[in-house]
């Protein structure tokens, strides 16, 4: 067996179907993922599938299937993928991408059989744009190799700090000011003075929503609110506390901004509201992320605005004021239809039961844990196991691969699923992107769709090899064996450079 991730229930057997002239036939309903399939055979062997009624090939409807899950029954004369929906077919498909055998001229399949279904119904991947912009072509690159990897869901991390990346027509500042910043700082800790800008256009979001849907694939927009919005006030500075210095601009430096958006003023309220029906209007998902993380409380704490919000509404203090702020939007998006989601930051009792929480700020998972264990809808995504922008020196592959989701976890129902991210502080090009995902993400996908029970660090190394030459044959840079498991001494020093922005050699490649 060489698939990542792997199956649920495989039998391998000796034989070979080889593909010369074969013919090939669907279920209409089924119809998104033979074409997918037929382009895939196509582009890789030269072969044409015929369409015949009765044929090597067959695509069929199996409604006793559950919504993700697969059966593949392939012997020496013929392959059979049953389904009960398209993204069912297009994870059997993802599978038969990585079977498919090349010998002596011929391809072929080798006889196996497979029943196949995910362990986790949420399988995250987050991409940082904000940090350093990145445009469609490379949007939807990733969409490619993260569905081929059977992840479900790619959360945009579209605004933050240090730039907005997405247009908006009621607020156009947001582009013109917001999406740009006067320069970016550097490991020795001086500011390159050369310009970083970019945005989404609304047409090119819904373009990389379309290609994300087709491949089975919702992309869930995050508005960082009410910390991480320093880039928004630099183009409305109306939106911050009273008495707070409004000469702000976009950061070039990373951290922590204690300048976040006023949640006393009713002009904060009526733009986020504004801002939000034009995410809605673009991104058709069920989730929608307003982030939550790291905001500060001391300019609310000095706020005429904040302080007479916490008195009206009788809160207990500025963290209340934060849950008050997180719900309000909630309530909001719940009218169309939406859910919201919040990083754990923002967890606390009075936030809404229906807003998920994403876990990942080490020393707080036993909050996480017990609101998950009660009635929370949780997703993982633990820094020290899942932040792929850190060094393997600091999380090596074997640490994302062995990875519980599930520690301390008594209701399971509550854990949705688990989500990798990728900050984009100190990745900025497309080399770097790859070095840093691949292979960890191959690690996050088995942590996610795999059953617990059948996961073995070892297997899914011996497995890796196989999945080298494809990440080679899709031009994927990924990181080699011996930069994924650093020897001690190496994981100390470099892990320490990390953490004070050192340009190392092991951090460079
Ligand atoms: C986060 O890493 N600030 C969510
Ligand atoms: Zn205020």
């Amino acid at each position: 067996m060489k698939v990542i991730p792997l199956p649920l229930y495989y039998e391998e057997k000796e034989g070979q179907l080889i593909l010369t002239d074969t013919t090939f036939h669907f279920s209409e309903e089924l119809a998104e993922s033979a074409a997918f399939f037929q382009q895939f055979i196509l582009m890789k062997t030269g072969i044409n599938l015929r369409s015949e009624k009765y044929a090597q090939i067959n695509f069929v409807l199996d409604f006793n299937l559950g919504e993700e899950e697969y059966q593949l029954d392939i012997s020496e004369h013929s392959l059979m993928l049953a389904a009960r929906t398209d993204s069912g077919a297009y994870y059997g498909i993802q599978t038969l991408i990585q079977l498919l055998e090349y010998k002596d001229g011929k391809y072929y399949y080798p006889e196996i059989y497979i029943e196949d279904r995910p362990k986790f119904a949420y399988r995250g991947f987050m991409f940082d744009i904000a940090r350093h912009f990145f445009g469609k072509g490379e949007i939807m690159r990733l969409i490619d190799l993260i569905s081929f990897h059977k992840f479900n869901y790619l959360h945009l991390h579209l605004t933050d700090d240090q730039g907005w990346r997405l247009e908006s027509e009621k607020y156009p500042r947001l582009q013109e000011i917001s999406s740009r910043r006067r320069g970016t700082i550097l490991k020795d800790g001086t500011i390159d003075g050369i310009a970083h800008y970019g945005y989404l256009k609304k047409q090119e979001l819904k373009e990389i929503v379309e290609y994300a849907r087709l491949r089975h694939l919702e992309v869930i927009p995050e508005i960082d609110m009410p910390g991480h919005m320093t880039s928004l006030l630099a183009a409305y500075p109306e939106l911050l506390c009273s008495g707070v210095n409004d000469n702000i601009e976009v950061r070039s430096a990373w951290g922590i901004s204690k300048d976040i958006l006023c949640a006393g003023n009713e002009l904060t309220y009526k733009i986020l509201e504004d801002l939000l029906l034009e995410v809605m209007e673009v991104f058709p998902s069920r989730y929608i992320h307003l982030g939550g993380d790291e905001a500060p409380k001391d300019n609310w704490r000095n706020c005429s605005l904040c302080q007479e919000k916490i008195k009206k509404e009788n809160l207990e203090n500025e963290e209340a004021l934060q849950a008050y702020f997180f719900n309000h939007f909630q309530n909001f998006l719940s009218k169309y239809g939406r859910v919201a989601i919040g990083w754990n930051d923002g967890l606390h009792p009075d936030l809404n039961e229906s807003v998920i929480i994403q876990h990942w700020k080490p020393g707080t998972r036993k909050k996480t844990v017990k609101a998950a264990n009660s009635s929370r809808k949780v997703i993982m995504s633990d820094f020290l196991y899942l932040y792929l922008d850190y060094p393997y020196a600091m999380t090596p592959l074997a640490k994302t691969y062995n990875y519980n989701p599930l520690k301390g976890i008594e209701k399971e129902e509550n854990i949705l699923g688990i989500e990798a991210p990728l900050w984009t502080e100190w990745v900025a090009n497309r080399a770097k992107i790859d070095f840093q995902i691949f292979p960890r993400i191959a690690a996050v996908a088995e942590v996610a769709w795999t059953a617990p029970e059948l996961k073995d660090y070892d297997s899914f190394r011996k497995r890796l090899n196989y999945l080298y030459p494809i990440y080679q044959k899709m031009g994927v840079n990924f990181a080699r064996n011996k930069e994924i498991k650093p020897g001690f001494l190496k994981r100390i020093i470099n892990t320490r450079s990390w953490w004070k922005n050192e340009d190392s050699e092991f951090l460079k490649e």
